[in-house]
């Protein structure tokens, strides 16, 4: 079972990061030196993905554009000797096909994804939500195609998060515990209250689903009464008796939706970069060894 197909929905509003996003769209924010979009397609191809279908809005050409060759600009570099610094991105771009497809208004994940069905076909395919950039030995969504195609079944990441948290992400219930970072799930319920969470296992951004989703969020959308979840068209799969599992993914995830999620990431990255790390660890040593208090600004009434 060869999966080489990935959707990258990338076509929500950005609330969490206004006034940014107003102009310009955070898969464009810079993690160290490339933007969010780059470490996804990265993984993506680290992946064996060869063709990607990413969601995007009137808002969100700039994807477009930065995936794409530059041939002004590459002879500009070429001429002046600087050609390797775009090399890096010249390289995905050779590496696999784009394309774009527009979701005119933000009708939810769920909706999104549907938006790529016709190209998909009947296979299963990998999802990698911009937001979450993971970082570690193995890439993320090849952790998952490795066991969807060995199982021969849906496989989604899910991450440990403190009790407190559950309420902001989608949480699985296990019905049974395969290995140690392998479950079958049992239900999925979204943004669940700290009592009723029936784990601390929270789905994060990378899905391989069957094809079958596909009718199952038309089947969710009549009844849907707010944005088209892909938690409740995955449950609802589930409930046509289509086997879904969960795998608690190796590495480090980000939320670069949000501006301390981003903030973080950018640290994570620049210590591991021997250019950045010195100077990135001498300035943390200072802040450790001032008072941190005196750095704290009270926020304003
Ligand atoms: P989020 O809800 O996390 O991101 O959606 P958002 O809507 O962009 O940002 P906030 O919550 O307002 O800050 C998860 C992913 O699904 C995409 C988003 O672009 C993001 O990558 N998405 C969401 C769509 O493509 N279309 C939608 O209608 C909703």
């Amino acid at each position: 079972m060869e999966i080489t197909k990935a959707v990258i929905p990338a076509a929500g509003l950005g609330t969490r990061f206004l006034p940014f996003t107003k102009a310009v769209p955070k898969e464009m924010l810079p993690v160290l030196n490339k933007p969010a979009i780059q470490y996804i397609v990265e993984e993506g191809i680290n992946s064996g993905i060869s063709n990607f279908f990413m969601i995007t809005s009137k808002s969100k050409e700039a994807l477009a554009n930065y995936l794409d060759s530059s041939p002004c600009l590459d002879m500009f570099l070429q001429e002046r000797g600087k050609d390797k610094l775009l090399d890096k991105l010249n390289r995905i771009i050779r590496q696999a096909n784009f394309t774009y497809v527009r979701q005119s208004e933000p009708l939810g994940l769920g909706h999104a994804i549907s938006m790529a069905r016709h190209s998909i076909g009947k296979e299963y395919f990998g999802i990698l939500l911009p937001d979450d950039l993971i970082f570690g030995k193995q890439p993320g969504l090849d952790q998952l195609i490795k066991i969807a195609r060995q199982e021969k079944a849906s496989v989604i990441a899910v991450q440990e998060v403190p009790r407190e948290a559950v309420s902001s992400y989608g949480i699985i219930a296990i019905k049974k515990q395969i290995t140690p970072n392998l479950y079958q799930v049992g239900q999925l319920v979204e943004k669940p209250s700290q009592k009723d969470a029936p784990s601390t296992l929270a789905i994060i951004g990378r899905y391989v689903l069957s094809h079958k989703i596909f009718e199952s969020i038309d089947e969710i959308s009549g009844s849907a009464t707010d944005e088209i979840q892909l938690t409740d068209a995955i449950s609802n799969m589930m409930n046509n008796s289509e086997k879904v599992l969960a795998y608690k993914i190796q590495g480090q995830r980000f939320d670069t939706g949000t501006p301390l999620g981003w903030l973080k990431a950018n640290i994570h990255m620049a210590l591991q970069d021997p250019d950045y790390a010195p100077a990135i660890k001498e300035m943390l040593n200072d802040l450790g060894s001032i008072n941190i208090n005196a750095h704290v600004v009270k926020p304003k009434r």
